[in-house]
């Protein structure tokens, strides 16, 4: 038995070659997938292609008499675990959140009572236009779910935000969602086959890990944290960055699994590897992680902002190498980006718990707590990563950890793991 059917439906922009790969990642990790296209992506890849891979008719027109099924938008709809889109155009997305059902993709989309996840890609004018924008948060309030596009290199030879999320984090998405969807109705589907070694989904199924918590107090949290340093474009080539690995954060992300958690990780760059059983968002700028996190915040019980965001990052970002020629000096002009941790805090609703790091050179812990105050947090993590067998790339730490109303609790160096016990005990008690 297969593990989830997802229903992937493919529109027509330039990326609809990824869906290919989406696919067959899909099937590698156990599930059935079968294929929805519009007219229009029938011109950027053949429905042939889909059928020879999953056997299954590939429907595009429900009118058409070839179509084995009279009724297909709503079998089809009915049938699926997770209704899949990718890639995503600015059209069908603007049909989807008007109501639009004028093809076999679209009325599907209508008839659909599975969780749905859209995977945009398009030029970066065309989803940064307000009525693209507007569409998008539409389809939020309407519970749809998002696999942001990433900043890069666009078929349009422009760079800036609007490229597919690569297909395995897509997948990593998918199957978390069908996951979490499974367990909140209880399910058991089948073991199924699982997928081979080096796709990165293998590590986001929890189930498939057979994780078993031995102390489960953090059984009815969902965990959200944010790990690793950010990195904001200068050009094509360069980029302002930090130092951090992601090790603490992947550590507390490790150690809130194991105790029951259900986690979902938002990384920047790091250079550890992630734990398995969580589920991993890449957010490599300190704007892509402020989306991902607010796509990801009404699910959450627990906010942890492991990451170290770039405070600035250049106005703009030139489409070309900046070239040195005829050029002694180079001024880049910064802008302040989101302050995701202060954002979290303010906006929070539901009794949401909000955990902010200070990485700090001197005074650590006053400056730590002017932080808790100011953003209004609930604890804070304070490190001297002056100190030896502290910060970034260490697998020790030694950290303060402040509580809202509570003693400074001084901790002295131990390996990041441990830490990260440590300072969901201090969570656990302030539930
Ligand atoms: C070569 C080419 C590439 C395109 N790439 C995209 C794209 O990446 N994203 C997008 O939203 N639209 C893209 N479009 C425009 C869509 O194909 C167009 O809006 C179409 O109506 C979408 O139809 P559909 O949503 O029914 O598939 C592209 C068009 C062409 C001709």
């Amino acid at each position: 038995m297969n593990r989830f059917h997802v229903g992937l439906g493919v529109s027509g922009g330039i990326a609809a070659y990824k869906a290919v790969e989406v696919m067959r990642l899909l099937q590698k990790a156990g599930c059935e997938v079968s294929v929805a296209m519009t007219r229009h992506a029938t011109e950027f890849v053949q429905p042939l292609t889909f059928r020879a891979l999953t056997g299954g008719h590939v429907i595009v027109d429900d009118y058409d008499p070839a179509n084995p099924d009279p009724i297909a938008h709503i079998n089809f709809s009915q049938g699926i675990d997770l209704l899949l889109i990718v890639p995503a155009t600015a059209n069908i997305i603007g049909k989807f959140a008007n109501g639009i059902a004028d093809d076999f993709l679209s009325s599907t989309y209508l008839a659909c009572t599975a969780p749905v996840m859209i995977a945009p890609a398009m030029n970066t004018t065309m989803w940064e236009q307000p009525a693209t924008q507007r569409n998008i948060e539409r389809l939020r309030a309407d519970g749809v779910h998002f696999v942001e596009p990433v900043a890069g290199e666009l078929a349009c030879k422009t760079v800036g935000t609007g490229k597919l999320e690569d297909v395995e984090n897509i997948v990593s998405q998918a199957l978390g969602l069908l996951t979490a969807e499974a367990q909140r109705r209880g399910e058991e589907r089948g073991t199924g086959a699982f997928p081979e070694k080096g796709v990165s989904i293998e590590s986001n199924d929890p189930r498939r890990l057979g994780v078993s918590a031995v102390n489960d107090d953090l059984r009815d949290e969902r965990i959200l944290i944010t790990v690793g340093g950010t990195r904001e474009a200068i050009d094509p080539v360069r980029f302002i960055s930090n130092h951090s690995s992601g090790k603490m954060g992947f550590a507390l992300a490790e150690a809130a699994r194991d105790r029951g958690a259900e986690v979902t990780v938002v990384a920047g760059v790091t250079t550890a590897e992630p734990p398995e059983g969580v589920r991993v968002l890449r957010g490599v700028s300190a704007e892509e992680m402020h989306t991902a996190v607010k796509g990801e915040l009404e699910r959450a019980t627990v906010f942890v902002g492991a990451a170290a965001v770039a405070d600035y990052a250049p106005v703009n970002a030139a489409d070309a190498k900046i070239k040195k020629e005829g050029k002694e000096q180079l001024t880049l002009e910064l802008k302040k980006t989101p302050d995701i941790l202060a954002e979290v805090a303010r906006n929070r609703t539901n009794g949401l718990l909000v955990v902010g790091f200070a990485a700090e050179t001197n005074d650590v812990v006053g400056y730590a707590r002017s932080k808790m105050e100011k953003k209004g947090l609930d604890m804070v993590v304070a490190n001297d990563i002056t100190r030896e067998g502290a910060g970034f790339n260490s697998d020790t730490n030694i950290a303060t950890i402040l509580t809202r109303g509570g003693e400074a609790i001084d901790l002295p160096k131990m390996p990041k793991r441990e830490l990260a016990d440590r300072i969901l005990d201090e969570i656990v008690k302030l539930r």
